[in-house]
């Protein structure tokens, strides 16, 4: 399963890769406004911490601004993914960008008749939103397994990405799914190494030892 983390804030990125756990990063609009920093500079910092796809998204709501979009961010750098909203427009980008060889993520997926069209689409990976789903009480990872199923049944070689994930359960969830991809913030990542018996068998090991060192140095 790949890890790619779900943010723009280019200090937790760049701690995430030094974990080795960063495979790629997931950008949206929210993220970058809330670092507050010019959005070009922002991805391209990021393309020098991860050699790993780097998903953009575009804003334009027609085909024809997200072309133009999609033209501009690609001439950035080699790893940039193209982020494309699961619209009908989404679509339609997607499919130009498909036959051009352009690597694309449909996000704000939250259906499986909307991940069907994307595969037909000839997207790169497909956004499942679970976390969104959860906080409307449907079961988001229902949605991630159907996906897998629908793409398993007819070969579709786009990816599923779990997106939206808002803690460890989420990814442990989505793995055991089969999902090739989990988006997460970096809290989430963090937490995955946390285990209270893990901190308090080491400090045993720890403490034993220094009696060992005791021993060893005593006296005969
Ligand atoms: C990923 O591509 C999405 O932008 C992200 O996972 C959304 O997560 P949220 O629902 O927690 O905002």
């Amino acid at each position: 399963m790949k890890f790619f983390v779900d943010s723009a804030n280019v200090k937790e990125i760049r701690e995430a890769q030094e974990m080795g756990m960063a495979d790629g990063v997931t950008t949206n609009p929210s993220l970058v406004a809330k670092e507050g920093k010019p959005f070009k500079d922002t991805i391209l910092e990021i393309c020098n911490v991860v050699d790993g796809p780097v998903s953009v998204e575009v804003v334009a709501t027609e085909m024809k601004g997200m072309l133009e979009e999609a033209a501009e961010f690609a001439t950035w750098h080699k790893n940039v993914v193209i982020k494309l909203p699961t619209t009908k427009e989404g679509l339609k980008a997607c499919k130009r960008l498909s036959s051009q060889g352009v690597k694309t993520n449909l996000t704000l997926c939250f259906s499986p008749s909307q991940a069907l069209l994307v595969a037909k689409a000839g997207a790169t990976y497909v956004s499942p939103f679970v976390g969104r789903l959860d906080d409307i009480s449907h079961v988001g990872m229902d949605l991630v397994r159907d996906i897998l199923q629908i793409y398993e049944n007819y070969g579709y070689p786009t990816q599923v990405l779990a997106a939206s994930l808002r803690h460890p359960l989420h990814v442990v969830e989505a793995a055991m799914a089969g999902a090739h991809v989990g988006t997460m913030p970096f809290k989430v990542l963090d937490l995955m190494f946390k285990h209270p018996l893990t901190d308090r068998g080491l400090e045993q090991f720890l403490s034993d030892w220094e009696k060992v060192k005791a021993q060893v140095l005593a006296p005969a």
